[in-house]
């Protein structure tokens, strides 16, 4: 039998706040539990590339999407790097903007270019996650219709609540009229500093208000700055400093995503 990845798109309009590194720190603690983890860079940013250390990419995103959408055949293996992390990755450049009024153009075929994509590569990984942009537009469209669940990582602080109200409508939009099965994973909280005054209590609020519908990770991945130094030499933290707070906290984290 053919097995087909857990398509996990990770999500949140607001920039800065650990998409890109809950993307590839999560995929490492998976990997390093056994799974075949691929990722898809849906950012013009190119920072998932650069974090696991590649410079001068050459296939990108935006080449695999134009064939896509120009049905053209595509190798298994076309765009894809394989990094040092044992993670794949199919990486973004920021021409990859320019995909955005090209897949508006193109209508219902460019909302669903990204999802005919990995229709090829599911069956060769456990997990693929899709790194999104800081905005909601077609490139961010295409990860919800291509997904399976959402993870949408954000800060413990104060006033989050109205992005993330405008992020689940668009979760919501997604689910009705193009991905019925799309589920919400859960909330993550990153970046976690719980000396900062009030941290406990933001996380607990978001928790009692979405204590019905939104599941919200147990695990809290703690501010350390060797997280940050990690993507700048083009690691994982679980590489860089495997016994790090951060490095269990994804560990942990696998383990929640494994079990559902
Ligand atoms: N747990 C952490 N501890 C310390 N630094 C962190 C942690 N999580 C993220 N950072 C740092 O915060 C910055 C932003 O993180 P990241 O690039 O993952 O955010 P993003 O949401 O992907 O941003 P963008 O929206 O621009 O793509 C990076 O410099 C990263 O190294
Ligand atoms: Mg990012």
């Amino acid at each position: 039998m053919n097995k087909k990845a857990s398509v996990i798109s990770v999500v949140n309009q607001k920039g800065g706040i650990g998409k890109t590194t809950t993307t590839i720190n999560l995929c490492k603690a998976l990997q390093e539990k056994g799974f075949k983890t691929a990722i898809i860079e849906m950012d013009p940013q190119g920072n998932a590339a650069t974090a696991l250390g590649f410079k001068n990419v050459e296939i990108t995103t935006k080449d695999v999407l134009i064939r896509i959408c120009m049905e053209e055949e595509i190798s298994l293996d076309y765009g894809i790097l394989h990094s040092t992390e044992e993670i794949d990755l199919l990486p973004a450049t920021p021409e990859l903007a320019g995909m955005e009024y090209v897949l508006y153009e193109l209508k219902e075929k460019g909302r669903t270019a990204l999802k005919k994509y990995i229709k090829i590569m599911e069956t060769h990984y456990d997990y693929i996650f899709i790194d999104c942009p800081p905005f909601l537009g077609l490139l961010s469209a295409n990860a919800l219709i291509a997904a399976d669940s959402v993870i949408i990582p954000m800060l413990a602080e104060p006033l989050p609540t109205q992005g993330l109200q405008q992020l689940l409508k668009t979760i919501l939009e997604a689910r009705k009229k193009s991905n019925p099965n799309l589920k919400i994973a859960g909330i993550l909280f990153m970046n976690v500093d719980l000396r900062t005054a009030n941290t406990l209590s933001i996380i607990e609020q978001i928790r009692a208000a979405y204590k019905n519908n939104i599941y919200v990770f147990k695990t809290l991945v703690p501010r350390r700055i060797a997280v940050s130094e990690a993507q700048g030499m083009g690691k994982s933290i679980l590489t860089y400093e495997p016994k790090n707070d951060a490095s269990k906290a994804f560990l942990e984290l696998a383990e929640e995503i494994i079990h559902g």
